[in-house]
């Protein structure tokens, strides 16, 4: 599905997010830099634009990996993409040795794995003890009214924005799906620590329409 929309893929993430997601990679950076890694893994980096923002976190090895080859193309071609490893890669066995990242940063990405545990656990191999796993994603915000909205935009208009720019009414048809099906906070803060880290923490960010999760590498 990844590779069909990859070309489009850009210009359906900002104007469907009204450009905030810029906003909300750069707060992923924030968290990256304060840990002062060496090395950072971007796993689903898709068309790359975290890994690219995570130059900003000091780090010397960036590596960006994902399962589809037409998204990295895309991410390959980025004039801001010098200097980063891109891997063909699937985020539930990655081709990397035990605890060799600082940090493992993943944006917009969890929420696609088919065993999201042992993609969690997966980057908890490739970290180093007491590393940071930092995830980001969509949620569903709790307030009411801001709810409904939320779902009104995107059971109605993002499945029709994405249709007329890509042209694949199914990709824009799931992803509402997989945000509504994708765990509460609480709950997915509870499937982080099963997965081995401590220090869970998760904040929300733009009223809840997206978290970001920061947890430690027992
Ligand atoms: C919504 S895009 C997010 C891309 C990018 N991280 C961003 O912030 O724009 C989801 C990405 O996850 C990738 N993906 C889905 N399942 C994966 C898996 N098991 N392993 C690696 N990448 C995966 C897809 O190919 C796609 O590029």
């Amino acid at each position: 599905m990844f590779d069909s929309i990859s070309g489009r893929y850009d210009l359906l993430n900002h104007v469907l997010s009204l450009g905030v997601d810029r906003w909300w990679r750069k707060s992923m950076v924030r968290r990256a830099r304060r840990c002062r890694p060496q090395s950072v893994l971007d796993v689903a980096t898709g068309t790359g634009d975290s890994a690219i923002a995570l130059k900003k976190s000091g780090a010397t090895r960036i590596v960006g990996a994902d399962i589809s080859a037409q998204m990295l193309k895309v991410a390959e071609a980025k004039s801001g993409a010098a200097g980063i490893e891109f891997v063909k890669a699937d985020g539930e066995q990655l081709p990397f040795e035990d605890g060799c990242f600082d940090v493992v940063t993943i944006a917009f990405g969890i929420r696609n794995f088919e065993r999201r545990l042992q993609g969690l656990q997966e980057m908890r191999r490739v970290l180093r003890q007491n590393g940071t796993l930092i995830v980001l994603e969509l949620s569903m915000p709790a307030n009411g009214v801001a709810r409904n909205l939320y779902k009104l935009y995107f059971l109605r208009v993002v499945p029709l924005l994405g249709r007329l720019i890509s042209r694949n009414s199914y990709a824009y048809r799931y992803l509402p799906r997989s945000v509504g099906e994708f765990p509460p906070r609480k709950a997915f803060a509870a499937e982080i620590r099963e997965a081995g880290f401590e220090n869970v923490k998760a904040a929300t960010l733009s009223g809840g329409l997206a978290t970001i999760y920061e947890a430690r590498r027992r």
